[in-house]
């Protein structure tokens, strides 16, 4: 049964709650971990930071994630139509944040932040050793790329470090805050 919307409307909100900056919105239900993305093009392979990102489907695993037009690697993408997104942990998380300021239009940001690129099976762009897990993913929906940067990856292969089981992920909430990971909480569910 739903609940009854009272004569008169619901109680206020208390007094507690002040209204937000729009702009700040996102800081509180940014979803996943930080990733990097990583891309080829030609004989150049180039890695970015992207914290936009949501999964959209489990089996075959598609993600939602916004490359803005002005990345160098949107070009990659675009050319491609492939990428790796490679998960670290937070102790490269000061190497995520560099990659993710600045460009590999100017630096080489693997060398710069001490990546190594490692090959993947069936697409060109590069997974990356010191990460946890890659997937390696195809563009299959550029529907929205232009209006937002939106393009639906679908994860065609998949690996991880089975000698890190725990890694902790890094999770961005803006200026420079990231949350760790912390405690595993375990509760009966339906949802997969
Ligand atoms: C924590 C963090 C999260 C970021 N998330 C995204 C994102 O989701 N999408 C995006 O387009 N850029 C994001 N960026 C910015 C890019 O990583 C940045 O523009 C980078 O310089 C692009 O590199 P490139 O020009 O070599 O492609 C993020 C940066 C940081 C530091």
């Amino acid at each position: 049964m739903t609940t009854r919307i009272p004569d008169g409307g619901f109680t206020p909100l208390p007094a507690c709650f002040a209204e937000m900056p729009l702009g700040d919105v996102y800081r509180l239900i940014e979803p996943g971990p930080v990733v990097l993305l990583t891309t080829a093009l030609g004989a150049d392979a180039n890695v970015m930071t992207m914290s936009w990102h949501m999964m959209v489907d489990f089996e075959p695993p598609l993600v939602a994630c916004i490359v803005a037009g002005g990345d160098f690697s949107s070009q990659a993408l675009e050319r491609t139509g492939e990428c790796v997104i490679a998960l670290p942990d937070v102790a490269m998380a000061r190497a995520v944040v560099g990659i993710g300021n600045t460009s590999g239009r100017r630096i080489d940001k693997f060398a710069e932040f001490g990546l190594t690129p490692a090959r993947a099976s069936t697409v060109a762009a590069p997974l990356i050793a010191e990460c946890f897990a890659g997937f390696e993913c195809r563009v299959i929906d550029t529907t929205l790329a232009e209006t937002y940067g939106l393009r639906i990856l679908q994860v065609v292969r998949a690996w991880r470090d089975t000698t890190r089981p725990n890694p902790k992920t890094i999770h961005h909430q803006g200026y420079g805050d990231f949350a760790v990971d912390g405690r595993r909480l375990h509760l009966p569910s339906k949802m997969p």
